[in-house]
């Protein structure tokens, strides 16, 4: 490694993608549906309306018009990034600055890790409990040991599927000063937002994607929803024109179908319910879930493993988590690709 090199920056490890060719792909919480046949000529109209010769709209104009409607604020109220992944770095830009302390409940997303780390912040991991749920006092107390500048919830939690409820992210507001960064990327599988905390109080910031029930994670358009003095802080770190006319085009066509989405979105939950039925009278763990994937943990996590390998359905395992020992995490997919799950767990785990 050059010399050159950040030591922290050496240390990180890149994110890695499996690259398999899966019968069914569900291991990264993707929607199961391609709209694209379904919305071309929308998409064909909102492409000719951009001039691709031209940089796009600087700051995503009609987009955050579009996205301020569907959650009842103001453009003012909205910054969109390339993917909420972007999002979640901007704002660590904003709040962290080298040594600064972020509270972060684990187990959770990479992302939030990889980004402080970058930013040479310090993370202060809290474990959950054995059952999954948040540990809030440790949580609070930790920051105000801490003096934490920031504080990242996930909301219903990837890769738990847990959520935690208002009444706990109230106490974590109010117990604490730090900046808390609700990440709700699961939001429409769950129903429940802290939006309207985050348009009232400076120190909370919402972040959506349109990657899960919109359905649209191809195009890399995440957004976050706060008071307009955050977004500005938001904006200063923000690349000029980060957002690609194509993707601004393609996201205006999202949204405007967010009814279509929202049926789509109860039909996964239906499937989720029914996929918890099938296999609730099996030896198998399975966590409460408010997304489109369900966290499983099993004594026959190997053979597990080998049978959705054998049968070319991509699953998520953390073989580096102590905390996820035996859990494998799997999205939602069509109902044909929820059937095969629902065999391979039968066929390999016992009846209790
Ligand atoms: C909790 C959480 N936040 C953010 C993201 C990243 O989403 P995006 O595709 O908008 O970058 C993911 C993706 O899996 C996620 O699970």
């Amino acid at each position: 490694m050059n010399k050159n090199v950040r030591t922290k920056i050496a240390n990180l490890v890149p994110y890695k993608v499996s690259t398999t060719n899966y019968r069914w792909t569900l291991n990264a919480n993707e929607s199961p549906a391609n709209l694209f046949d379904v919305w071309q000529e929308e998409i064909l109209a909102e492409l000719k309306k951009e001039s691709i010769n031209l940089y796009p709209s600087a700051n995503s104009d009609e987009l955050r018009e579009m996205l301020a409607k569907i959650n009842n604020c103001s453009a003012d109220n909205i910054v969109c990034g390339n993917g909420s992944d972007e999002i979640i770095k901007m704002i660590t830009e904003v709040y962290v600055d080298q040594g600064d302390k972020v509270i972060i409940p684990t187990p959770t997303f990479s992302e939030y890790f990889t980004s402080v780390t970058v930013a040479g912040g310090e993370i202060v991991p809290i474990e959950s409990k054995a059952d999954f749920t948040f540990d809030i006092d440790a949580i609070i107390d930790s920051a105000n040991q801490n003096q934490a500048k920031l504080i990242f919830l996930c909301v219903p939690n990837n890769p738990t599927g847990c959520a935690m409820s208002q009444q706990d992210i109230d106490r974590i507001i109010l117990g604490t000063e730090s900046i808390i960064a609700i990440d709700e990327a699961y939001f429409e599988f769950y129903g429940k937002t802290s939006a309207p905390i985050a348009l009232k109080n400076q120190r909370i910031i919402v972040m959506r994607t349109l990657s899960k029930a919109f359905g649209v994670a191809g195009i890399r358009l995440g957004y976050a929803i706060a008071q307009p003095e955050t977004i500005d802080l938001i904006q200063r770190v923000r690349m000029p024109y980060n957002i690609s006319a194509l993707t601004q085009a393609v996201a205006r066509v999202a949204v405007k179908n967010s009814e279509q989405i929202q049926q789509l979105t109860q039909w996964m939950i239906e499937e989720r319910n029914r996929m918890i039925d099938e296999l609730s009278t099996l030896n198998l763990e399975i966590i409460e879930s408010h997304t489109n994937f369900i966290l499983y943990r099993s004594e026959k996590f190997e053979k597990l493993v080998n049978a959705f390998e054998s049968e070319r359905i991509g699953v998520r395992i953390y073989p580096l988590n102590p905390m996820l020992k035996n859990c494998i995490r799997i999205s939602l997919g069509t109902k044909e690709a929820n059937d095969a799950v629902i065999a391979v767990f039968k066929e390999v785990v016992n009846n209790v």
